[in-house]
C-alpha cells in the first residue's frame, strides 16, 4: 500500500463525521468544486451528516456540483429504485445544490455509448472530479465495475453478477425485480479524481477491505487499484476493519 490514509471510527455515524469533514474542507476551501457521489447503505450516515451541517450553517452547497458513480438500466429516473431518487430523498432534496448541479448517468438511455461519453464530458468541461466518495460491494466492485480481466477506463454498461444483484435485492421486491445491467463510471473515471475517500463498515466488508488494500492490485479486485492512486483516505468502522 503507498499512499493510503486510515481512519478507523467506532462507529458508521462516526464513519460519516469523519467523512464529512472531508467534504467540509473541500468545500471551504474551493466552494464551486466538483464532487463525485456513491449509493448503497454505507454513506447514509454521511449524508444525514452533510444535510445537518448545512442546516446548522457550516456548508453550503449552492455552488458545488456532482456526478454520480452509477445508475441501474432501464431504471427511470422517479423509479423508487434509481439511484438518481436515491440521491434526491437522500441528499439533493436536503441541501441547496443546484438541480442543474447534479449528474447521474441516464438508466433509460437510448444511446448508450453518446450518453457515456457525454457523462464523460461533463465531468471534463467542470474540470474533473476534486472528491471522489467510494463504497465498496462484497466482490470489491467500485461504481459498478465488477470483477473483470481488464480494469475498464470510462463509463461505460456492466452485466451485474449473481453476487451483486444478490446484495442490492434487500431494496427490491424480489430477484427478478433487480436489473441486470447498469453503467458506471470507469475504473478510470474514478482513479482520475484528485481525491478519493472510501468509506466501509461492517464485519460482512472485513475480507474486501483487507485484499482490496493488502493484496494484490487486480482486476479481479477492482478496489485494489486504490493502492496506486495518491490520494486515497479509507474510513472504515470498527468491525469492518477487525483485528
Ligand atoms: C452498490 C453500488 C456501489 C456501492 C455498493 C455497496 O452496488 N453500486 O456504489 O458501493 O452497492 O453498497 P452498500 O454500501 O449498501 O454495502
Amino acid at each position: 500500500m503507498l499512499h493510503t490514509n486510515i481512519i478507523v471510527a467506532p462507529t458508521p455515524e462516526a464513519v460519516g463525521a469523519a467523512a464529512a469533514d472531508v467534504f467540509e474542507a473541500l468545500i471551504h476551501a474551493k466552494p464551486a468544486c466538483v464532487i463525485g457521489l456513491a449509493t448503497g447503505s454505507t454513506p447514509l450516515p454521511l449524508y444525514r451528516e452533510l444535510i445537518a451541517r448545512e442546516k446548522a450553517g457550516k456548508l453550503d452547497f449552492s455552488r458545488v456540483r456532482s456526478a454520480n458513480l452509477d445508475e441501474y438500466k432501464g431504471l427511470a429516473p422517479d423509479h423508487p429504485q434509481s439511484y438518481r431518487r436515491f440521491m434526491q430523498e437522500n441528499l439533493f432534496d436536503h441541501i441547496s445544490i443546484k438541480p442543474e448541479n447534479t449528474i447521474v448517468p441516464d438508466g433509460l438511455a437510448a444511446d448508450v455509448p453518446a450518453m457515456c461519453e457525454a457523462y464523460e464530458k461533463q465531468i471534463e468541461t467542470w474540470g474533473g472530479v476534486d472528491l471522489q466518495l467510494l463504497g465498496i460491494g462484497h466482490d470489491g466492485h467500485i461504481g459498478f465495475n465488477e470483477p473483470e480481466d481488464h480494469f475498464p477506463a470510462m463509463t461505460h454498461e456492466v452485466a451485474l453478477t449473481a453476487m451483486t444483484r444478490e446484495a442490492n435485492k434487500r431494496f427490491f421486491d424480489s430477484l427478478d425485480e433487480v436489473p441486470t445491467a447498469a453503467f458506471t463510471m470507469g475504473i478510470g473515471t474514478v482513479m482520475a479524481a484528485r481525491k478519493i475517500v472510501m468509506v466501509v463498515t461492517g464485519a460482512d466488508k472485513h475480507d474486501i477491505l483487507m485484499q482490496s488494500f493488502f493484496g494484490p492490485v487486480t482486476p479481479q479486485v477492482p478496489a485494489s487499484i486504490l493502492q496506486f492512486h495518491p490520494d486515497v483516505t479509507l474510513i472504515c468502522d470498527a468491525a469492518a476493519w477487525g483485528k
